[in-house]
């Protein structure tokens, strides 16, 4: 049996991954597709042979057989729908960041933990082969105890990836810039390999991106648990070219990820005469037009539908993201080291 698939929200992310990924698979039927704007998911709809269009996501899921929905809209919609699919018994696929604020998030897992559906967070970062492999070398102990590490996101900002993008400006439609955008991706990076964030000191500014109520640059330290530090930086001004690396500091050597051009992974070990280890992975995607290739993320959900897969990025795992963006903003806010406990 095809899993039925809705998408609603027909923007960049849904034409880039989420309707490929999906068509790319045989036990996938991409039932019906919803836009506020109908032109767009009447294009998408006659790229993938999708039958029904709708403006209306609760038409939709009401009107519709459905298994699962992705949820691609703006971030402040996000809950709502997810909540209302979850309510109606789909799993649901939901973009990052999860949600707006941990009340939101908090009910969107209780829904689903209550409807027994599957709820999973399009946090891609942590699927891409090279961070894989990253987080076995460094479980491995090739390279001893990570010290400390840093983290970047930057590209010229969302005007050249989405041509709907101007909600990404706007507080109201995305709660935060940079940090919601991008960051988001990096702080649940570096969780999945590292482990969980305790304290964030944060700085956020807006330097170029006008009429916008984000910030377009942000830069914060992030404590963990076990003690390692680190920074991270996000930006929507760095021009023409986009940096999406890590690297880890560690004991016996440097592990570097997506910051050399010819070596996606590569190891820099300490020990004199060793040299260097380049790993065999691909390079991370980008958001420019050639950069876009399966994420792995509508593997994870079917799989996790299916049953055959533990859900690689729950909606736990989502919200831990957004907490530490949330600690993020509010340290920027307020001036001061923010516990992440103090974020509920
Ligand atoms: N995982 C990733 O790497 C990644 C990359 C980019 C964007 N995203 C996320 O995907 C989401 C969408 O981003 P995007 O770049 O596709 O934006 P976009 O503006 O290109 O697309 C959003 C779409 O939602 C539609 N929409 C708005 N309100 C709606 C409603 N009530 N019902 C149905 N449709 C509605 C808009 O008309 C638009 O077509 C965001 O949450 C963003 O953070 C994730």
């Amino acid at each position: 049996m095809k899993v039925r698939i809705g998408v609603v929200g027909n923007g960049a992310i849904a034409k880039y991954r989420h309707l490929p990924e999906y068509a790319s698979r045989d036990d996938v039927e991409i039932v019906a597709l919803c836009d506020i704007i109908k032109a767009k998911a009447e294009k998408l709809a006659l790229r993938y042979d999708v039958k029904k269009v709708y403006t209306d996501y609760k038409q939709m899921i009401e009107k519709e057989k459905l298994d699962a929905v992705s949820v691609c809209t703006p971030n402040y919609l996000h809950s709502e729908i997810t909540i209302y699919a979850l309510k109606h018994g789909l799993n649901v696929l939901v973009e990052k960041p999860m949600a707006t604020s941990m009340a939101e998030a908090n009910e969107m897992i209780e829904t689903a933990r209550k409807n027994n559906l599957v709820l999973m967070v399009g946090q891609n970062q942590r699927l891409a082969p090279m961070h894989v492999l990253a987080k076995k070398i460094l479980e491995s102990g090739m390279m001893g105890k990570v010290n400390t590490f840093r983290t970047v996101f930057g590209h010229g900002g969302p005007e050249h990836w989405s041509q709907t993008g101007k909600w990404f400006f706007d507080k109201k439609q995305a709660f935060a810039g940079s940090l919601a955008d991008l960051g988001v991706h990096k702080v649940d990076l570096v969780q999945f390999i590292l482990g969980d964030i305790d304290q964030v000191a944060c700085f956020t500014d807006t330097l170029e991106k006008k009429e916008c109520t984000v910030d377009d640059n942000a830069v914060a330290i992030l404590h963990m648990e076990n003690g390692i530090m680190g920074t991270v930086e996000t930006s929507w001004t760095y021009k023409p070219i986009e940096e999406n690396g890590t690297v880890f500091f560690c004991e016996k050597g440097t592990l570097k990820m997506a910051v050399e051009p010819d070596a996606p992974l590569v190891a820099y070990f300490a020990e004199p005469g060793r040299g260097r280890c380049v790993f065999e992975v691909p390079q991370i995607q980008t958001n420019e037009d050639g950069g876009q290739f399966s994420t792995g993320v509508i593997d994870g959900f079917i799989e996790t539908i299916n049953g055959t897969r533990e859900n690689p990025v729950s909606g736990e795992e989502g919200r831990k993201a957004l907490r530490a963006i949330l600690a993020c903003i509010e340290s920027a806010a307020s001036n001061r080291k923010v516990l992440v406990e103090e974020v509920n």
